[in-house]
């Protein structure tokens, strides 16, 4: 195991390019199987969860081979093949994306339910309910979902909740169903959008994206398509935040501007002056953040996983913030911690109340989940003395050489083995 040792103070300055979203090219992976032959995908992050998707593509017949961030992806078709084992889907959540894909290909999919995690108990029972209108058989038994299908049907799916996953699973299987699929609540998230034009790319009729109602009229067959994977917009969120915390000036480039609006919103009313062109953010940070509330929503709102990073920042302000969340339950893990730094937080049902003005000290920490890792690193980046983040597993699961690319911004960080 790793761990982070952080000495806080250093303002950063620089230049750092951010990397291809998580959160796009796991669904995007996941479609693969929707086509036999040979694929290259672009701007994929080297993560631990990508390299979990390569084993369940693995294991499914599905061969990935990544250089650098190419990603070439082989798809012999294997209708026999249809399991994502649960030694790989307690691993990552998102194994389950291939449910969808290996339904509507293979006729079958049987894929190990996920657990809760720390975040949250995180159901995915609305991903099965639709695919169940859709047509397909599917039962629970042994902690396996077990669904079977000839043909999936295209139906009207209207999601109670928003879920992103549910929606990427959705809009996959319709791809290859018999007739028209609508899918009403659809989750609007910039990922949605480049699943669906990777989708497009691929053959498959989509319409709607990004909007509430996707509509997805079924094809007899798609073919491979090469492709480039959007920038990762938490990435370019949480170096927002680390720039704000710690102070500075750096130039952000390869950032999805266009789907950050809200988070960038945020930033400027804390007081983090930016000049914005294209895909580059350059921002400065030369006073203490002002405290202002976030309420995280389904896109586009503030983002669940910037809302750990923002609470970072605004421990650091000088004034009141409630931060209210929205999505998951239980996703305050990171507060405990925080206060450990010195942090004054209260948590009162679904809001944490930040009373800025303490001084952030060095503290060993603890990193409980992806993103409360992240929030964890911005703390120390501006904590007084030394910080050990321990469990730094987490971040190594969604952000490329985070710590590589803080130091080359000055940050005064490495990498020890525990
Ligand atoms: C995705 C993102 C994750 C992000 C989250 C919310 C990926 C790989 N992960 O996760 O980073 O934090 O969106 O923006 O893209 N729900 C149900 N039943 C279901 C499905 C979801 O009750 O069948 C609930 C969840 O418990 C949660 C809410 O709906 O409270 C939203 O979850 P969802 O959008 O599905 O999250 P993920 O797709 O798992």
């Amino acid at each position: 195991m790793e761990k982070l040792v952080i000495n806080g103070g250093n303002k950063l300055f620089g230049e750092v390019r951010i990397s291809g979203a998580k959160n796009s090219a796991l669904p995007i992976l996941s479609a693969v199987l929707l086509a036999e032959g040979e694929y290259l995908i672009k701007n994929v992050p080297q993560l631990r969860d990508i390299s979990t998707m390569f084993k369940v593509l693995d294991s499914l017949g599905v061969t990935a081979k990544q250089i650098d961030n190419d990603v070439t992806v082989i798809n012999t078709e294997n209708p026999e093949l249809f399991t994502a084992d649960y030694e790989l889907v307690r691993t990552m959540r998102a194994s389950v994306l291939v449910l969808g894909p290996l339904l509507a290909k293979r006729s079958a999919a049987k894929v190990s339910l996920p657990g809760g995690c720390a975040i949250g108990e995180r159901p995915v029972d609305l991903h099965i309910k639709a695919l169940a209108q859709m047509g397909a058989e599917i039962d629970v038994e042994h902690g396996y979902i077990n669904a079977q299908c000839k043909k999936l049907k295209g139906a009207e799916i209207v999601f109670d909740i928003v879920t992103v996953t549910g929606t990427e699973n959705i809009m996959m299987a319709a791809c290859l169903a018999d007739g028209k699929t609508v899918i009403k609540n659809a989750a609007q998230e910039p990922e949605i959008v480049d699943l669906a034009r990777f989708l497009k790319k691929m053959g498959a009729e989509i319409k709607g994206e990004g909007t509430k109602t996707i509509e997805i009229t079924g094809v007899k067959s798609l073919n491979p398509a090469n492709y480039t994977v959007m920038p990762d917009r938490i990435e370019a969120g949480t170096f927002l935040a680390a720039v704000a915390a710690a102070g500075g000036n750096i130039t952000i480039k390869d950032s999805p501007v266009w789907a950050m609006n809200s988070v960038i919103e945020k930033f400027k009313e804390i007081g983090l002056d930016m000049d914005i062109t294209d895909n580059t953010i350059v921002a400065r940070m030369e006073q203490k953040p002002k405290a202002v509330d976030i309420t995280t929503l389904p896109y586009p709102g503030f983002p669940t996983d910037m809302q750990a990073q923002f609470m970072a920042v605004m421990a650091l302000s000088e004034g009141l913030s409630v931060i209210t969340e929205n999505i998951f339950e239980n996703r305050f893990m990171h507060v405990a911690e925080l206060k450990r730094m010195g942090a004054d937080i209260k948590l009162k049902d679904r809001s944490a109340i930040v009373k800025g003005g303490n001084k952030l000290t060095g503290a060993h920490v603890m990193a409980s989940d992806l993103r409360a890792s992240a929030s964890l690193v911005v703390a120390a980046l501006a904590a007084d003395g030394e910080s050990q983040v321990h469990r730094i597993y987490h971040l190594d699961r969604g952000y490329e050489k985070f710590d590589e690319k803080l130091k080359f911004l000055g940050a005064d960080i490495k990498r020890e083995k525990e």
